[in-house]
């Protein structure tokens, strides 16, 4: 990677000086000193906003490259999000707004939610699952989905949520790979009027899967599908028959909470491994001063809680803030592209966090969409995911956010499990740059030698020192979580180029391993190469991620025939249809090229940036190792 000059942006909107006034955070370079001068009293005091059965003796314990985090308290997360309310003024409160893709609605109060999900975490116990036993969630996004991942939680069982785009292959590695006991799933999920059968495509994941006990199905079809006794049980059949009360577990602030797997630049996925302590005060403090959830706020992160942005940002961190969330299983162009501002409209949103990719998709839609609604319960926009570009910041600030809403475009990972990098609300704000760290996170930007850039100059993004919700393992890889942290001076590695201006805002430049970001889900190119070469026809193949306008990049297969296949159109429908169904449509390649052969080192490894500079047009670099 070479460190190049950026032409930066000096464009600047100044915030109305009554949304700092209000704000949860109303000086965050005040806050961000406040934790350089006392890093560990920082977070002590936001923790002890949380409740803790046992409080814990030491912020937090950090041998290279292990962090402990709140030593020896004892907590429940599911605790936090549901008691802490009802035994408030919360009880009654909406804790869920759902809006199906039919037009039906249902909600939830948060003693309702603690009702639901004491009942299903009782039905797990009855299952044999216990406190550190792995249950796998493939679900779409309803609410028994967030009761599925809370009953886990509070019986101190490891939930490892699977979302429901991915297909049998890549959910069977989700599965054996975590060792899950038990798995919840649905009958099918619906989109777009459609009904897509879940549950075929579990029953082939399931094949060779030996640690799987049981598996709990969520019949929403009529007739009901039927199930095999004693291996499936009903969702509601288990909750019924169990008891209504499930004290919490008591958890260690280090224990697991949860595995999220995330593609890794080899072909296996990252299992990203997250406490309970750590994570909880983490989700709870960028809940509390990035997205400024308050008591009044209808709240709506349209991720999917199969992601990460959907554990932080759906369930946890907004639950903990006794927020009233809305979910959606509905698609955002179904039956027509003002849904989602018709929702707005509807239920009253006033903290709309969604992704760049979804802004650019309602561009193309135009104004007229947005404009037949009433937005005016909106208060604060953000993004995740990807970079916001200029554009499409300047459509959302202006078409939705009428010219004086904040955005926070919150830069982030799995791995870091919350906001690291934005725009606190009340800061001027800068199209195109996440902005800067958030108080209680020091970042820098590097060269090659792990030299910091000066401002202008592209370099690789590190983060300086531990954090309370960074990743602690990679679940049975524990080379693989060390080099998270080999970055200058024992630093965390976030494998994202980016730049810096004077004035210390950070704009995001895009990947800097072999992960391509469409549409805001991280794809490892190994992944889809192994689909591709799974396929009979196909002998080699070499993935890259081409930037589009809409999506923000790309898949773009070169791939060279097995003796005796020849191109046809009809091979490459094959060949995507594979990719379908192995991996999930998120994965599948916009396109197939069929060529002869695939620039590669002396050593055999293909080299990507050869084949994506050659396609774009730009100058390949170093060819010195190339073989032929
Ligand atoms: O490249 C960055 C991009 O998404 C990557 C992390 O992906 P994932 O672990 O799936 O988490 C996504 C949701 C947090 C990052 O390495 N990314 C995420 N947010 C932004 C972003 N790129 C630019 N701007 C963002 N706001």
């Amino acid at each position: 990677m070479s460190n190049k000059q950026v032409t930066l942006s000096t464009k600047k909107y100044m915030p109305d000086p009554n949304y700092r006034k209000e704000a949860w955070c109303k000086d965050a370079e005040h806050a961000y000193q406040g934790y350089i001068t006392d890093p560990d009293g920082f977070w002590a005091r936001i923790s002890h906003e949380l409740e803790w059965f046992q409080p814990w003796e030491t912020v937090k314990e950090w041998q290279y490259p292990f962090a402990r985090w709140f030593i020896n308290g004892k907590t429940n997360v599911s605790y936090n999000c549901l008691d802490r309310h009802i035994a408030g003024h919360r009880r009654n409160k909406v804790a869920i707004f759902w809006q199906g893709d039919d037009g039906s609605t249902r909600s939830l109060t948060y003693w309702q939610l603690l009702r639901e999900v004491e009942r299903f975490a009782n039905g797990l116990k009855s299952l044999g699952v216990g406190k550190g036993d792995t249950v796998c969630i493939y679900m779409p996004n309803v609410p028994e989905q967030i009761i599925a991942m809370l009953a886990c939680a509070r019986i101190g069982a490891v939930h490892s949520v699977v979302f429901a785009g991915f297909g049998s292959d890549a959910l069977h590695a989700r599965i054996t790979g975590a060792g899950a006991k038990v798995v919840i799933t649905a009958d099918a999920s619906i989109r777009r009027g459609k009904t897509i059968p879940l549950k075929p495509i579990l029953e082939e994941a399931l094949i060779n899967a030996t640690s799987v006990d049981h598996v709990v199905v969520l019949r929403t079809q009529t007739p009901k599908i039927s199930l095999l006794s004693d291996f499936e049980r009903d969702f509601y059949e288990l909750m019924e028959e169990s008891d209504k009360n499930c004290a919490p577990e008591s958890m260690d602030a280090e224990d697991p909470l949860f595995i999220l797997y995330t593609s890794g630049t080899t072909g296996q996925p990252k299992g990203i491994v997250h406490t309970t302590g750590g994570y909880m005060v983490g989700t709870y403090y960028t809940s509390k001063y990035v997205l400024d959830i308050k008591d009044s706020d209808v709240y709506w992160c349209t991720a999917d809680p199969g992601w990460i942005t959907g554990h932080s940002y759906i369930v946890y961190g907004p639950l903990l803030m006794g927020a009233t969330i809305f979910i959606t299983e509905g698609t955002p162009d179904y039956p027509d592209a003002g849904i989602w501002w018709k929702y707005i409209e509807k239920f009253g949103i006033s903290i709309m966090y969604t992704a760049p990719t979804a802004i650019r998709m309602f561009m193309r839609f135009g104004e007229e969409y947005p404009n037949r609604y009433d937005l005016s319960s909106l208060r604060l926009l953000g993004s995740v995911g990807e970079p916001l570009n200029p554009e499409a910041f300047e459509w959302f600030y202006h078409t939705i956010g009428k010219g004086k809403l904040p955005i926070v475009d919150t830069w982030w990972q799995t791995e870091t499990g919350m906001h690291m990098i934005t725009t606190m609300i009340g800061e001027p704000m800068k199209p195109g740059f996440a902005g800067k760290p958030i108080p209680g996170i020091l970042i820098d930007i590097v060269d090659k030698e792990g030299k910091p850039v000066p401002p202008g100059i592209s370099g690789q993004l590190i983060i300086k020192e531990p954090w309370p919700s960074m990743v602690r393992m990679v679940h049975q890889n524990e080379e693989r979580y060390r080099l998270y942290w080999s970055g200058p001076e024992n630093s965390f590695t976030a494998s994202d180029l980016a730049v810096r201006d004077e004035e210390g805002y950070v704009m995001i430049l895009g990947r800097s391993d072999d992960l391509i970001i469409v549409s805001g889900h991280n794809i490892g190119t190994a992944e889809v190469e192994s689909a591709l070469v799974a396929h009979k026809a196909v002998a080699e193949a070499a993935v890259v991620g081409i930037p589009d306008e809409m999506k923000g990049n790309r898949i773009l297969a070169f791939v060279l025939l097995r003796e005796g296949f020849i191109e046809t159109p009809k091979l490459k429908q094959d060949l995507l249809y594979h990719v379908r169904i192995t991996l999930g449509p998120i994965a599948v390649p916009s396109e197939i090229r069929v060529v002869d052969s695939l620039p590669k080192t002396r050593s055999g490894k293909i080299m990507r940036r050869v084949l994506r500079a050659t396609e774009l047009g730009e100058d390949p670099g170093d060819l010195s190792t190339i073989e032929e």
